[in-house]
């Protein structure tokens, strides 16, 4: 039973993160410069899983297409569409072609992880599971799908949105599944949302047999689903770089602190990097500061501004703005300011836009 096979769930509307998500699919926003995809995908390497469904939308499949081709990942993709977001259950019944009877490793598309596959994977095989949940001890399990565990890891009870929680333990977008869930998708009814929901087929197969049984995630976990979350993301993501790597130059009266990677042909003048922070290619930063948990694209101009927390695209113009700070600035945008002021802004701005303070 060992699995060959992952679904990344892809498709989706990306309401929370909009306007950004009108031109730029959640699964590929960039977190310290690199799609969330790019994480999903390198984790999925590192268990050596390459046969790869991929569950899109009519609206970002050729975004999501053009991402992974354009790296080169060495794999075996299979894009599949879904035509309206029905749910995550619904998107493994899209799904079925693909999958056929094999057992397989579902991950949400939109979800970042420190953790590493290998304990899941064991955990299904070892128990020859029909579903194996990846849990995650939170501190406000009325927001999640909470699950009851027994002392061996099995799962007693599933619970949405508990108003008055038994556990603490919620059920993150990483699941194994053997091919017991079909039957389990296609006996369950739309949940009050409209939606398939995958956590109505793991109810089904406990009622009906099935083993579920659970592993418990030790490491930092994502949902990138709000603007908060990807500056979180961001943050951990470039406190895990090791050591400082400066490609570009940087002038004499400029001062570079902590974990700051600066990318190739990068020029930075008269200003103070204090990290962790990430900056792309040829990009020219003039006196500037650019504080921690920043990540700026390639080809960006930084002039006169202070930025802190902050993700930028490529192509960014950012000009005498005294501070940007927990902010999320599509490709392509131009903020300036004509007068002089000392205010923090914070801004969720999608691709093209630009602004005159
Ligand atoms: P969600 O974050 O639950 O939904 P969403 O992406 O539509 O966002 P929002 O709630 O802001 O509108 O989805 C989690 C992941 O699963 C994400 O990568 C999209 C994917 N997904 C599908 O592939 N098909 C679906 O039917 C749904 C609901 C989500």
């Amino acid at each position: 039973m060992t699995i060959n096979k992952a679904l990344i769930l892809a498709g989706g509307r990306g309401t929370r993160l909009r306007p950004l998500t009108h031109t730029i699919p959640k699964q590929v926003i960039p977190v310290a410069n690199q799609p969330i995809l790019h994480y999903v995908l390198e984790q999925l390497h590192c268990v050596g899983i390459k046969e790869i469904g991929i569950v899109v939308s009519p609206d970002n499949r050729e975004q999501i297409k053009h991402y992974i081709e354009r790296n080169h990942w060495n794999l075996n993709l299979e894009y599949i569409e879904q035509k309206t977001p029905q749910g995550l259950a619904h998107a493994v019944i899209v799904s079925r072609e693909f999958l056929g009877e094999d057992s397989f490793l579902m991950y949400l598309g939109d979800n970042l992880s420190g953790g590493r596959l290998e304990g899941i994977l064991n955990t299904f095989e070892s128990a020859k599971a029909d579903a194996t949940l990846m849990l995650k001890e939170v501190d406000n399990p009325q927001q999640f799908g909470i699950a009851e565990i027994g002392t061996g890891g099995e799962i007693k009870r599933l619970i949405e949105k508990p108003t008055n929680p038994t556990s603490n333990l919620a059920i993150i977008g990483t699941y194994c599944f053997s091919s017991r869930i079909h039957q389990a998708a296609s006996r369950i009814a739309p949940s009050k949302r409209g939606e398939l929901e995958i956590t109505d087929a793991i109810q089904y197969l406990l009622e009906n047999g099935g083993i579920v049984n659970s592993e418990r995630l030790d490491s930092w976990w994502f949902d990138c689903g709000t603007k908060d979350d990807l500056l979180e993301a961001n943050n951990v993501i470039l406190s895990q770089f090791a050591t400082q790597h400066i490609r570009g130059s940087i002038s004499e009266d400029s001062e570079v602190e902590g974990l700051v990677d600066v990318g190739k042909g990068t020029v930075i003048t008269n200003s103070e990097i204090v990290g962790p922070v990430k900056i792309g290619e040829n990009c020219v930063i003039t006196n500037s500061f650019i504080g921690p948990a920043t990540s700026i694209g390639s080809k960006c101009k930084i002039n006169d501004s202070r930025i802190i927390r902050t993700i930028i695209m490529d192509d960014g113009i950012i000009d005498s703005v005294a501070q940007i700070e927990n902010s999320v600035i599509g490709k392509n945008c131009s903020i300036f300011s004509s007068r002089k002021s000392v205010d923090k802004k914070q801004f969720m701005i999608g691709d093209d836009a630009e602004m005159l303070l």
